[in-house]
């Protein structure tokens, strides 16, 4: 892990989502230290250093290309941010090696930037020809052509299946597999291809049938849903009394596993782990949090209208007692 400032590449091309709704729920004006887990392109990040001189931000970001972007963008606050190069899981270790003991606020905006999946040399496209490749860290671990090639059918079936919700996966790994033993699969566009041959009704349907395999592979190559729920409960640890953690999602799998691990920190117990718990042990589930949303907030249709990208997002916050 370094810290790291670079110069611009390209321009930024990513519109931040919620974030009239984000500074509402971490109110920054405060002041103090907020963690921006997911830097991107710095829309979040900018918007809480503007909103008061006595915000600092500790950003993170696993894709060093994209941070560079988001440096560059809020270089005239650079002496309130400080940028580590990790995975934002790693949260207890970073603070400790940046020397920070509470935080009064976390953001953490999941999945990739508009940026990202417009590059088509990251490969997360089924839209563009690339690499098959959708690491956001490319400097870590295998690649989505890695799995698809040396997956065993069913094995890549239940990635298919788990990450993707798509109910044609055995199809699609059974095609996957057959292909690559005449070929390796090396592109996204060959991939996507193998796809839609594998799925019966290409171009009746509303979206590409390569969108849920993709989002599947896009997941297991970063391990997007491990650890989740324990970087909840860690995130929490660190707040100050009455921080704030602030996170958006874009797909059920991911908010489900925030909305639980949000209400358990509330100390708010399923029904069904309840019944399970000895009476003696009901009472001492102690509340770390209250949830300040219920209901997760969702984007307006006009924020919709100008940024389509927001219409599967959902904020949840919940507050230090
Ligand atoms: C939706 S974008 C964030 C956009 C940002 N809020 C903005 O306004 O520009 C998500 C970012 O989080 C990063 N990311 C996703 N998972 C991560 C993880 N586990 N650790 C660190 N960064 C991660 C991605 O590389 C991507 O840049």
């Amino acid at each position: 892990m370094k810290t790291v400032f670079e110069n611009q590449i390209q321009l930024p091309t990513h519109v931040p989502v919620l974030l009239e709704e984000v500074l509402t729920a971490l109110g920054p004006e405060r002041g103090g230290w907020f963690v921006d887990g997911t830097l991107g392109l710095g829309g979040h990040t900018e918007a809480l250093l503007r909103s008061s001189p006595a915000v600092r931000v500790l950003a993170i970001d696993r894709d060093q290309e994209a941070a560079a972007q988001a440096l560059e963008r809020i270089a005239p606050f650079r002496d309130r941010v400080r940028y580590v190069h990790a995975d934002y899981r790693q949260l207890p270790q970073i603070l400790q090696e940046q020397g920070i003991s509470s935080v009064a606020g976390i953001l953490a905006d999941l999945g990739i930037s508009s940026w990202q999946l417009g590059k088509p040399d990251r490969g997360f496209s089924f839209q563009t020809a690339g690499p098959l490749d959708m690491r956001m860290d490319p400097s870590q671990g295998p690649t989505a052509a890695d799995l698809v090639n040396s997956l065993a059918a069913e094995d890549l079936a239940n990635v298919i299946f788990d990450y993707g919700e798509e109910r044609a996966s055995r199809r699609i790994a059974r095609r996957i597999v057959d292909a690559r033993t005449k070929q390796p699969i090396e592109t996204t566009d060959q991939l996507a291809d193998l796809i839609r041959k594998a799925v019966p009704g290409f171009g009746k349907q509303r979206i590409d049938p390569a969108t849920r395999t993709f989002q599947a592979l896009r997941i297991a190559v970063n391990r997007e849903l491990d650890d989740l729920d324990l970087f909840v409960s860690q995130a929490i640890e660190y707040l100050e009394p009455a921080g704030r953690l602030a996170i958006i999602t874009f797909h059920s799998l991911e908010d489900r596993l925030i909305k639980h691990a949000m209400r358990q920190a509330a100390g708010i117990v399923e029904t069904t782990e309840s019944r399970y718990l000895p009476p003696s042990l009901q009472h001492q589930i102690k509340p770390r949090v209250t949830l300040v949303t219920r209901k997760p907030i969702i984007a307006t249709e006009a924020e919709i209208d100008r940024n389509p990208r927001a219409r599967s997002a959902k904020l949840r916050v919940c507050e230090k007692i």
